[in-house]
Formats: C-alpha cells, sequence, structure tokens
C-alpha cells in the first residue's frame, strides 16, 4: 500500500456500497434500474455517507447472467442507458465526493463478443480462435468433452461447436473463457481499463480474480474436491485445480501497472474465492491488486467464536503483506446477511449486529445495496426466476434471483418507487412497504438511520493507520475489541450479558439498563 504523506490512499479505509444496477433505481420506466435511476439516488448515497460506489456491470450484453457476459465492454448496455448517462453519472458522484468504481470480467466476453463470433467462423487452428479456450474432444469421435470439469452454474464447463472442436466456459455457454496466454488478452484488457480510466473512473472490481490462469494441459479436477452448492459451498477447495493458479498473479500485475500509471490512487478489488486467508493475501501483495474481497465473514456461521476467528485469520494475513482487509457481509452472488442468519426479525437483528462488527474493523467495507435497508432474500416463484443457475441445474438449484430484488424506497405497495412502470424485473414482495427508504427515513430505529450513524461514527472514529484491533476479556458468546476510538461488544449468544461500563455511541438494537441483549453489538467510547 502506497502512504502519502496523509496517511493510506482513500480507498484502504473507504466504505464501498455495491449497486447492482438492475435493482438499485429504474430512470426510465422499463422496470429496469439503469444508469439514470443510480444518478437520480446519489443524494440517497451521499446521506448514507459512503465514499465510493461499485457498479456490477452495466455493458453491453445479452444478459445471460445478469450482465456478467459482456458483448462489449466499452459501450454501456441501452437497458443500462448510454455512455453519455455514465459520463453525467460520474460527474455528479464526484461532485458529491463519491468515487465511482466499476467492474471488469476478465475470465470470459459474451458468446455474442466479436472475437468470440469470429472464433467460430474463423475456425480449428484460426488466429480468433486462439483467443479463447478450444480443444478437441476426446472418445472416439470427439463426442466427449476435453476434461471432466464442471461448470459454476451446472453441467459441463465445455460446450461442442458445429464443427466439433469445444470451448470452456467455467460459467455459462454464453461466457466463453479468455486464453490469457494469449497476448492479445492482456493487451485487450489493458485498453478497456484506460477505456474506462480516461472517462474518469475511481478504480475495480476484478470479476473471478482467481479464475483467469487455467492450470497447463487442462488435467482432470478430482470432482471429490468440489461440494455441491447445496451444501451451501461458495469456496473452492485448494485441490481444486480449475481456480487460483499461480500463474493468475502476472495478469494482476499487468492491471496494476496499469492503474499506477494514472494519478488520483486509482485501485482494483479482486473477487478472489479461495479456501484462506493466506492465499487471500497473495492478491494483494505490493505489487499485485489494492484490495481482495475478504469473504470469511460471509462464510462464518453466526457466533462469536466464528466472527473472532474470521477477523483475527483475516487480519494477520493480510498484515503478512501490508494490505488492508476489505471486509464483506454479502453482494448479489450469496444469500443476504439477514438471511443466513435465521431471516425474519432475528436474522435482521443480527445482521445489524454484524454490521456494527463489520463497519468498526480496520481496513475497507463493502455494503451490499438493500442491506442498509435490512432487506431479506425474497422467496421468489419458479416463473420469476432469471439466474442461469435455475436452468443449468435442471431447476434444482434456485440461484441469486432473491438476493437480486430491487429496492423498495417509497410507498406501500410494489413496486415501491423502484420504477414508474407497474411491476419490476423481479417481484418485490408486498409487506416491504414498511422497509423502504421513504419509511426508514422517519423511523429513529429504522436499520437505514443505524447505518447512517455507524458510517458518520466511523468517520469520526476510526484510525486509518490502525491494521488490527485489541482484543478483549468477554463472557461466553461475546466478542468485545477495541478499534479505532470504539469499543466494540457483540452478544452473539441467546440470552442477555452485563454491559461493559463506558458510554454507549450506538447499539444495534434496543437496549436495557445495564445489559446487552441477545444478538445485539454496541460501541462504547475506547
Ligand atoms: C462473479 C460474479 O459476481 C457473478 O455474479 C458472476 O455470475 C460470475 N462472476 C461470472 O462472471
Amino acid at each position: 500500500m502506497t502512504k502519502s504523506a496523509s496517511g493510506p490512499p482513500w480507498w484502504a479505509t473507504a466504505v464501498f456500497y455495491q449497486v447492482y444496477p438492475r435493482s438499485f433505481a429504474d430512470g426510465n420506466g422499463d422496470g429496469t434500474g439503469d444508469l439514470a435511476g443510480l444518478r437520480s439516488r446519489l443524494g440517497y448515497l451521499h446521506d448514507l455517507g459512503v465514499d465510493a460506489i461499485w457498479i456490477s456491470p452495466f455493458y453491453r450484453s445479452p444478459m445471460a447472467d445478469g450482465g456478467y457476459d459482456v458483448a462489449d465492454p466499452c459501450d454501456v448496455d441501452p437497458l443500462f442507458g448510454s455512455l453519455d448517462d455514465f459520463d453525467a453519472l460520474i460527474a455528479d458522484a464526484h461532485a458529491l465526493g463519491i468515487r465511482v468504481t466499476v467492474d471488469i470480467v476478465p475470465n470470459h466476453f459474451s458468446d455474442e463478443h466479436p472475437w468470440f463470433v469470429q472464433a467460430l467462423a474463423g475456425g480449428a487452428g484460426s488466429a480468433q480462435r486462439a483467443k479463447f479456450i478450444f480443444r478437441p474432444g476426446r472418445g472416439e469421435h470427439g463426442e466427449l468433452p476435453p476434461n471432466n470439469w464442471p461448470s459454476v452454474f451446472g453441467g459441463p464447463a465445455w460446450t461442442r461447436v458445429a464443427d466439433g472442436a469445444w470451448y470452456l466456459h467455467l460459467f455459462a455457454p454464453e461466457q466463453p473463457d479468455l486464453d490469457w496466454t494469449n497476448p492479445a488478452v492482456p493487451a485487450e484488457f489493458e485498453r478497456i481499463l484506460r477505456f474506462w480510466l480516461d472517462r474518469g473512473v475511481d478504480g475495480f472490481r476484478v470479476d473471478v480474480a482467481h479464475g483467469m490462469a487455467k492450470p497447463a494441459g487442462l488435467p482432470d479436477v478430482d470432482l471429490s474436491v468440489i461440494p455441491s452448492r447445496e451444501e451451501g459451498a461458495t469456496m473452492p477447495s485448494l485441490d481444486d485445480i480449475r481456480w487460483d493458479r499461480d500463474g493468475v498473479h502476472e495478469y494482476h500485475r499487468i492491471f496494476r501497472r496499469v492503474l499506477d500509471s494514472y494519478p488520483g490512487d486509482r485501485m482494483a478489488v479482486g473477487e478472489a474465492w479461495v479456501p484462506d486467508p493466506e492465499r487471500l493475501a497473495r492478491y494483494v501483495r505490493p505489487d499485485e491488486l489494492n484490495l481482495a474481497f475478504n469473504f470469511e465473514l460471509v462464510k462464518a456461521h453466526w457466533g462469536a467464536q466464528a466472527f473472532r476467528d474470521a477477523i483475527e485469520r483475516s487480519l494477520q494475513a493480510m498484515s503478512g503483506v501490508g494490505a488492508p482487509c476489505t471486509w464483506v457481509l454479502a453482494n448479489h452472488d450469496v444469500d443476504r446477511a439477514a438471511s443466513r442468519y435465521g431471516g425474519g426479525m432475528l436474522g435482521v437483528a443480527r445482521a445489524r449486529a454484524a454490521a456494527l462488527v463489520q463497519l468498526s474493523l480496520p481496513g475497507a467495507a463493502y455494503v451490499y445495496n438493500g442491506d442498509e435497508l435490512g432487506l431479506d432474500n425474497v422467496a421468489l416463484p419458479d416463473s420469476a426466476l432469471q439466474d442461469p443457475t435455475w436452468q443449468r441445474s435442471g431447476h434444482t438449484e434456485r440461484g441469486r434471483d432473491g438476493e437480486r430484488v430491487p429496492l423498495p424506497w417509497s410507498g406501500t405497495a410494489p413496486p415501491f418507487g423502484f420504477t414508474s412502470a407497474p411491476a419490476s424485473w423481479l417481484p418485490m414482495p408486498p409487506d416491504w412497504g414498511a422497509l423502504t427508504v421513504a419509511a426508514q427515513e422517519s423511523d429513529p430505529a429504522s436499520t437505514l438511520l443505524l447505518y447512517r450513524r455507524a458510517l458518520a461514527l466511523r468517520r469520526a472514529t476510526a484510525d486509518p493507520c490502525e491494521s488490527s484491533v485489541d482484543w478483549l476479556d468477554a463472557t461466553q458468546d461475546c466478542l468485545a475489541y477495541r478499534s479505532g476510538g470504539v469499543v466494540v461488544v457483540l452478544n452473539a449468544g441467546a440470552s442477555a450479558v452485563p454491559l461493559p461500563a463506558g458510554e454507549v455511541l450506538l447499539a444495534s438494537g434496543p437496549m436495557e439498563q445495564g445489559v446487552l441483549p441477545a444478538n445485539t453489538a454496541v460501541w462504547l467510547r475506547a
């Protein structure tokens, strides 16, 4: 991390807010969120107190995977607006002091990207095919896939084309993997990075940062090391040779060199699903990415010991490479925190407490849109499901739509001010009236106001130079530590415990005299 005289760079301690653009706010009344909708709500994000936004893909895309199938990485999909809308958005965000970061999707393109269209036309052995991973099949007539790799969304990771060759797609068939050993690929991504950097973006979120390098010879994977999604596992095992190959780090060094050639502390955060914080730390060595999502709190079950382990192991691993931790509670790929912690009132109480833990820790933090409203996952009807996982798994896995339902802004019935269309792209539950931004703004006990207060206090009390916490004695099922100017106490147990002495600056739930209720966290003045 390069430190200037005034302390660490902005991103090292920033609170980033993830905008899932289809679901944040609709500006043109077609039922799907867009850049104009986001622009119209920048005041909300300013009042919330975030330092930066990360916008999930809004590029030209046939939307086979919600925009992570990119057909033109240097243009805005008409669903989301235009490049002019983007320029207006970034200008307004910067005027409000909000930095803007965008996704980059380097592992694959859409099958509608001109490169892949040309690769299909080019035929076997062509230079166009060499940008992707085409192989002959196994079996007498090449009728079997080149290896046994499954795709993340279900089914094989290979699809056969008309002339008999197979191409690799770790995700959907509409997302052919790029071959990063072909110099044309890194050169193209350098161009894409520069395109957005020149437009003023402050940084990138690197999709599938652990997947771009493939093992030489593409050998079979030991299928027994791949847990089924029903087991709730998202973290690949160390023995899953599809991911986290050593070769990937050279590609991140390329990104870093581009970023560092621009003024203004531009940054990149990697989405690297790796089994432990030590592996993750390799992505943020001094010449690689600036940040890497730390999913340890996403993996941790509710409980004081699980949280403490997650925090300790993460801080220790990151301090080994001199990088800040990047705390994550949820995103568009995992169940919302409130649902993971039990759902309903209990889940929300715990998610609020977990947020006070997350936002107190040294480093950067990512808040997923809607978590500041205490939203739960939504049980959608089969007919509404759009995630490719639903189809690819033969309707055995419902996928990620439940955490992607649009945000409720106002009113008492769907679509709750999200759109002027009669309905939103995913249906919103009729009972979200009390969860709208408008309703929560006038409720002092709301999750929204808790987040606003937490972010304001964080600004006032965090020590940007700190990279560890001081653990304090705590009763069973509790967690206590000092971080910056606050002492944090979390009671993850089932009954109230005595509240340690000190001035309560913020509590995640209703307090009782002298005790810290179950499923509650507090910040005390240190
Ligand atoms: C990770 C993204 O977050 C997810 O939504 C997407 O499906 C995969 N990468 C493939 O791009």
